[in-house]
């Protein structure tokens, strides 16, 4: 009888530290991974969900509410600043489609904070110094959309 038992426990041991080996390694549950999203996917969250791009280059209906139809087409801006700046943009430009701006150009802006010429944008509008990857996915992104009428 001892000499069945003996092997047949160390089986059921064997097992048991196997199982405990796979759930120890398996993936824990957390935050979504957003960074191994394709390149276009990855520039709409970044735009949509992160920077809120949409909250100053949407316009927005009587009602305070972003015009999803004209999406990040440009339109006055719904806020001031509490101390008057004279270098304050009134209105936040149509990005949709990206018109007048080259790939490349685009790119450093988002890279750099700077224009084709060097220059930096006026406020409410960030000077971003974002990662390469993170600069060619809003760039990508941007340029899939219809540009506005305006
Ligand atoms: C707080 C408001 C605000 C937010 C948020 C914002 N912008 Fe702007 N953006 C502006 C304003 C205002 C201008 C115009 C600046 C100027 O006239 O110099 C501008 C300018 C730009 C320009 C230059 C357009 C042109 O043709 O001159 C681009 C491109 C741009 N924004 C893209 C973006 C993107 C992409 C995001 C999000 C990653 C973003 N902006 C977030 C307000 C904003």
């Amino acid at each position: 009888m001892r000499t069945t038992l003996l092997p047949a426990s160390l089986l059921v041991l064997a097992i048991f530290s196997v199982a405990a080996t796979i759930v120890a390694q398996s993936p824990k549950p957390g935050p979504a991974r957003q960074d191994n999203l394709p390149k276009v996917a990855r520039g709409k969250y970044l735009v949509e969900e992160v920077a809120m791009c949409s909250e100053c280059h949407t316009p927005r209906n009587e009602r305070g509410e972003l015009n999803r139809s004209r999406w990040l087409q440009g339109g006055p801006l719904y806020f001031r600043p509490v101390r008057p700046n004279p270098d304050w943009a009134l209105e936040a430009p149509n990005i949709a489609g990206l018109p007048g701006w080259n790939e490349a150009a685009a790119i450093r802006f988002f890279e750099t904070g700077r224009d084709w010429a060097g220059k930096l944008p006026r406020p409410p509008m960030h000077q971003y110094r974002l990662p390469r990857a993170d600069a060619e996915a809003i760039v990508a992104y941007l340029k899939t959309l219809r540009s506005g009428s305006r």
